[in-house]
């Protein structure tokens, strides 16, 4: 299996790491623009093969997507990060004209490839993507669900001090914000988290949820990288190995939750395909309200991508 990451940045350099050192493709080729910068990540990765026993080949190239032709998987995460003070949705007209020409290029070399989008705003790059590539929905998927939902989890197993393997949860909507936790479908060993928790607590974690991403960029002055490019190459293990896990991927959504044409993260079955399928959860009344609030703010960036795209037609 050969997969290309592109961006070989923080998240996209993180993310090449796993796939190769977790023996996940047999050949990982790393793209950025920057002069010499993906061949510098890609030789350190496999300089440090011998050190950690893997012969995943990692190979770095400056924006020559000749080399990347044939892939069967490519992970876009070239684009601005956020700075202190910023919204992910700050970045959407530098970083829709990246993931535009990238997507076109990675299709023109690899037209079967399943693309996954991590660049932000996330779900709207997502629709970006696949307005560039063409490709069906369950082709081009946005990742940011596994990462939103690590975070809860990592926080949950923190307060209860219980292994974070154990923490079963599922997040939905966009990543942002408007993210929607489900405390419903958050399970401890099978227990529901509501028996081990006490309200105020749950809620205050599902805040600190909410805002996990900023909490980062105020520490470090640029977005984490570590649980993104993780939780991206958890997506490519799933695709490449076809293990159809349950996972929330942002998708497209088809009628799905009574929503239709919109990008928005939901549970998803992820196999050899991309989306093997939407799984669609009996939602309650507030729980709807939540998605709907998410869906909103998702169109309007989406509305805003269009009229950008539309005055450079
Ligand atoms: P970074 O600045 O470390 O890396 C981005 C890389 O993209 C740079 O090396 C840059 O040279 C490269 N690049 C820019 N234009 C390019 C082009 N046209 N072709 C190829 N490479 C190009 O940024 P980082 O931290 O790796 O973040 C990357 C993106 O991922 C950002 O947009 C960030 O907001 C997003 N992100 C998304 C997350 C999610 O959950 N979906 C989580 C973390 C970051
Ligand atoms: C994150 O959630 C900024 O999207 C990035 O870390």
């Amino acid at each position: 299996m050969k997969v290309t990451v592109v961006g070989a940045g923080n998240v996209g350099a993180t993310c090449a790491d796993v796939l190769a050192y977790r023996e996940i493709a047999n050949e990982v080729v790393l793209v950025d623009i920057k002069e010499g910068f993906a061949e510098g990540k890609a030789l350190d990765i496999w300089q440090k093969a011998p050190i950690n026993l893997y012969d995943t080949r990692t190979t770095g190239v400056t924006n020559d997507y000749s080399r990347t032709a044939g892939s069967d998987v490519v992970v876009i995460t070239s684009g601005l990060p956020r700075k202190p003070g910023m919204s992910r949705d700050d970045l959407i007209s530098t970083n829709a004209g990246i993931v535009k020409s990238v997507t076109e290029n990675v299709v023109k070399y690899s037209p079967d490839a399943i693309i996954i989008v991590v660049s932000n705003p996330l779900d709207v790059m997502t629709y970006q993507a696949h307005l560039a590539s063409k490709l069906p929905r369950n082709k081009v998927i946005g990742m940011a669900g596994i990462l939103d939902t690590a975070r809860y989890r990592a926080f949950l197993a923190e307060a209860l001090n219980v292994s974070p393997k154990d923490i079963q949860a599922v997040l939905m909507g966009g990543h942002g914000d408007t993210m929607v936790p489900l405390p419903r479908y958050t399970t401890v060993g099978g227990i529901p988290v509501t028996e081990l928790i006490e309200e105020d607590k749950l809620n205050a974690i599902i805040e600190r949820t909410k805002t996990g991403g900023g909490e980062l960029v105020k520490l470090m002055g640029t977005s984490a990288w570590y649980a993104p490019g993780a939780a991206a190459a958890q997506m490519v293990e799933a695709i490449v190995r076809d293990q159809r896990r349950v996972f929330p991927v942002c998708v497209k959504l088809e009628g799905e939750y009574g929503m239709d044409g919109v990008y928005l993260g939901v549970p998803v079955i992820l196999g050899k395909n991309g989306i093997e399928k939407v799984i669609e959860l009996q939602l309650n009344d507030e729980e709807k309200q939540l998605l709907e609030t998410s869906r909103g703010h998702v169109k309007e960036v989406m509305d805003a991508l269009d009229n950008i795209n539309a005055s450079k037609a």
